[in-house]
C-alpha cells in the first residue's frame, strides 16, 4: 500500500461530504466530489466557493491559494469517474442497506490499495466492511463533525477486520487535513454519538414534560455548561431525523430502553419538522 494520499474521492455531496471535500482540497489533496444529483453537486460547489471566499476576506488565505483549492476539486456524477483515487470516503445517507450497496460498489470500483472510509455516525464499521467481501481490512470509520471545516475532531473507528496499517494511514490523513484523530472501537454510536445523542434526547423529554420551554432549556445549557449551542438548537442543526435514526441504532444495538427516542422527537420527525434543512424543527429558522 502506498502511503501518500494524492487524490480523495468523496461519495455524497451533502453537508458532510461537501465539507470533507473542501477540507481535503485546502490541505493540498485533489478531491473528487461525487453525487448522482446535479442539484446536490451545484449546492456543494456554491458552498465551496462561499467558504473559500470568506477565508480570503478574513485574511486566512490568499486569492491564489483559494484558486488552487478550487482547481483541486472536480465534480462528477458517477463513482467510476473517480476510480483512480487512492482514498475514498463515503458520506451518503445514514442507512445501513444504502451503505452496504455503496461499499460493495466501492470495493469493485477502486484499486486494491484504496482505503475505503465511511463517515457513518453510528452504523457498525464491521457490518459495512462485510459488504466489501475481501476488502474489509481497508474499511475504516472516519467520522467528521459538522461543520467539517470548523470542527477539529475525526473519530477513527476500527472494525473487526480493519488492519493496523489502515488505521495508521487514517490517523495520518486526518492530521494532514488539520484534524485531531481519536480512536474508538466499533460499538453503536462509537463515543461521540453514544454520549451526545442521549443528552439531546433527554432535552426533548425535558421539553415534553414541561420542565422548561425549548429556549430556556438551551439557555440553561449554553450559559450554565458553556455549550456553543443548546441541545435543542444542536438537534435542529444536525437534523431531527438524523438524531432519531442514531437513537434507533443505539436502541437496537445496545438493547437498552434508555436509548429509545423521545415520543416528541419522533412526532416532530413524522410531521416533517426536521430542523434547519426544512426551515422548522424545534425552532423556526
Ligand atoms: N462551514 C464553514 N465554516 C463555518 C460554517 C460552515 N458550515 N458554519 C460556521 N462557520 C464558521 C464561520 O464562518 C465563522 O468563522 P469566521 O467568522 O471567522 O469566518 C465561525 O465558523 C463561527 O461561526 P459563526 O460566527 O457564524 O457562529 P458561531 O460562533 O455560533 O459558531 C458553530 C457556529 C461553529 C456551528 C458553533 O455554534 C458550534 O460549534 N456549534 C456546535 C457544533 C457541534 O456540536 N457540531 C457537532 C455536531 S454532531 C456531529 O456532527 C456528529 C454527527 O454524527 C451527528
Amino acid at each position: 500500500m502506498s502511503q501518500d494520499v494524492s487524490s480523495l474521492a468523496v461519495i455524497g455531496a451533502g453537508t458532510m461530504g461537501s465539507g470533507i471535500t473542501l477540507v481535503a482540497a485546502t490541505s493540498g489533496i485533489d478531491a473528487i466530489q461525487i453525487d448522482v444529483s446535479s442539484d446536490q453537486l451545484d449546492r456543494a460547489k456554491s458552498y465551496h466557493a462561499k467558504v473559500l471566499a470568506r477565508n480570503v476576506e478574513k485574511g486566512r488565505m490568499t486569492e491564489s491559494d483559494r484558486d488552487a483549492a478550487l482547481a483541486r476539486i472536480s465534480y462528477v456524477d458517477d463513482m467510476a469517474k473517480a476510480a483512480s483515487a487512492d482514498w475514498a470516503v463515503e458520506a451518503a445517507t445514514e442507512n445501513p442497506e444504502v451503505k452496504e450497496k455503496i461499499f460493495a460498489s466501492m470495493a469493485s470500483t477502486f484499486s486494491a490499495d484504496t482505503v475505503l472510509a465511511t463517515n457513518t455516525s453510528s452504523i457498525s464499521i464491521t457490518r459495512i466492511a462485510t459488504a466489501t467481501g475481501n476488502a474489509a481490512d481497508r474499511v475504516v470509520g472516519m467520522h467528521f463533525f459538522n461543520p467539517v471545516p470548523v470542527m477539529k475532531l475525526v473519530e477513527v473507528i476500527k472494525g473487526l477486520a480493519t488492519s493496523d496499517q489502515t488505521v495508521e494511514r487514517t490517523i495520518a490523513l486526518a492530521e494532514r487535513m488539520g484534524k485531531t484523530p481519536i480512536l474508538a472501537n466499533d460499538r453503536a454510536g462509537f463515543v461521540s454519538n453514544r454520549v451526545l445523542m442521549p443528552m439531546i434526547n433527554e432535552a426533548f423529554f425535558a421539553w415534553m414534560e414541561g420542565v422548561a420551554e425549548p429556549a430556556a432549556i438551551d439557555d440553561i445549557m449554553t450559559l450554565g455548561c458553556n455549550f456553543p449551542m443548546g441541545p435543542l438548537r444542536l438537534a435542529d442543526f444536525i437534523g431531527l431525523d438524523v438524531c432519531h435514526d442514531i437513537m434507533m441504532v443505539l436502541y437496537r444495538e445496545l438493547g437498552d430502553q434508555k436509548f429509545f427516542p423521545c415520543p416528541l422527537l419522533r412526532q416532530l420527525v413524522t410531521a416533517g419538522r426536521l430542523g434547519d434543512k426544512t426551515g422548522h424543527g424545534v425552532f423556526e429558522h
